[in-house]
């Protein structure tokens, strides 16, 4: 239900006068204009491409919520490659374009996932409160916004002894990398304590989820990094202070006698490897599998390096490695109810101190922070060796 223009030119006015309102959570000041208006922007594209070059900031009004809408503040919304991947337009999950956001030609907001207040609902919803925290439940909702309006059904509540003591930034990075990791381990093969996992990408978000969810459950993961010019060994540290068993550089992993390391690692084999997971691809991946017992699975989940995984033939014919693929967008849709279970254990175990979240670069959307810097956070997630995952953090919108 569209505003007419005399609203919308009273709301321009009312906002000029905006007030501030405090807020319980995060003492932010909030631009609200008298009419209930809120003052919403968005990173938005309107054709796909390299994030530099299509993202752009857009401004809108939200009308104060009626029925089962609610409307939502962002708390804090991660960049993750997969969202890059859609502006790209080389992602299986499509952006949404339309024009519902008072533009002329349509646009779609990025993001995917992020955690938001209500502040304000419409008198058909229920189960919600204001000041509640919500994820998102499905994939494609456009998290980089200050501000959206939605149906109630469209997320999912974090309770308040979920979320206690937990920063924005914990929570609004929960449900797709720990769950991938915790899916993979769990979902492929039954591993039994003392049994190992191989992983590359081991310090990407997923890598550190699986490290220590893995300690949790008794395996034993060796890690392979990708080799770096300074600082390899404050990361392999880091990953073992997370609980990993072993951490090597690919370069160390496919050298010629790694095979009489991963025999002392694995007790002669009779701890053996039956898992690896791979987010490079590459010829690497073809080495970890040379490593796995018979029967063993690899499970694919992204293609950092873009280049296809090669195999030798005879690891399929004679020791019957599986290779297998893992879409969490799928799998939570497909299974909702699991996924607010493992999204309820991860944050258990991250308020006990048993989970960590991954090393973050924050970047502060205030209501006058500029554009460029929304999109080179967004552009940098495409380069290597970085320290920290980029994470949008909402401030005084
Ligand atoms: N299938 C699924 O359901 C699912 C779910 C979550 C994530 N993913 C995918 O998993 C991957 C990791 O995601 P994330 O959020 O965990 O990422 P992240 O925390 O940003 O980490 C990125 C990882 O990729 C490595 N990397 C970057 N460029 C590389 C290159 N050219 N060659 C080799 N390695 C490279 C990085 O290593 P350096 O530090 O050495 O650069 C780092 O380990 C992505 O491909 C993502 O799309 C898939």
């Amino acid at each position: 239900m569209a505003p007419s223009r005399a609203v919308y030119t009273t709301v321009r006015a009312a906002l000029r006068h905006s007030v501030s309102l405090s807020s319980p959570y995060l003492h932010h000041r909030r631009l609200i204009s008298a009419y209930g208006y809120e003052q919403a922007k968005v990173l938005a594209l309107s054709s796909l491409g390299e994030p530099k070059d299509v993202l752009h900031l857009h401004s809108h009004s939200i009308a104060p919520p009626h029925s089962d809408l609610l409307t939502l503040r962002f708390l804090a919304s991660p960049i993750n490659p997969a969202d890059i991947n859609q502006i790209q337009g080389v992602y299986p999950t499509r952006l949404a374009f339309g024009t519902s956001l008072g533009t002329t030609e349509p646009i779609a907001v990025g993001g995917n996932e992020g955690v938001a207040e209500v502040i304000a609902k419409g008198g058909g919803v229920q189960g919600l409160e204001k000041g509640d925290w919500v994820i998102m439940k499905n994939q494609g909702f456009g998290t980089w916004r200050t501000h959206a309006q939605t149906k109630a059904e469209e997320v999912v509540l974090v309770k308040g002894e979920d979320r206690e003591g937990l920063r924005p930034e914990q929570v609004g990075t929960v449900s797709v990398n720990p769950m991938t990791a915790w899916r993979m381990l769990r979902d492929f093969v039954s591993l039994k304590e003392g049994e190992w996992f191989v992983q590359n990408g081991a310090n990407s978000g997923v890598g550190r989820a699986a490290i220590q969810l893995g300690k949790l459950w008794g395996y034993k993961s060796l890690n392979i990094l990708r080799k770096r010019e300074s600082g390899m060994e404050e990361l392999k540290a880091d990953l073992t202070s997370l609980g990993a068993d072993a951490v090597v550089t690919d370069e160390e992993f496919e050298a010629k006698d790694f095979r009489d390391r991963v025999k002392e690692l694995t007790n002669g084999g009779r701890e053996p490897i039956r898992l690896g997971l791979n987010c490079v691809g590459g010829p690497l991946v073809g080495s970890m599998a040379k490593h796995l017992a018979a029967g063993a699975h690899v499970v694919t989940y992204g293609a950092m390096s873009k280049k296809p995984v090669k195999l030798p033939t005879g690891l399929l014919i004679f020791k019957d490695i599986h290779f297998d693929g893992f879409w969490v967008s799928k799998w939570s849709d497909a299974n909702p109810g699991e996924k607010e279970t493992c999204i309820k254990e991860v944050l258990k175990l991250t308020r006990e101190g048993n989970f960590k979240d991954v090393p973050m670069s924050p970047v502060t959307w205030n209501h006058d922070t500029k554009q460029d810097e929304l999109v080179s956070a967004v552009q940098g997630t495409l380069e290597g060796f970085r320290s920290g995952k980029g994470i949008f953090v909402f401030g005084n919108t």
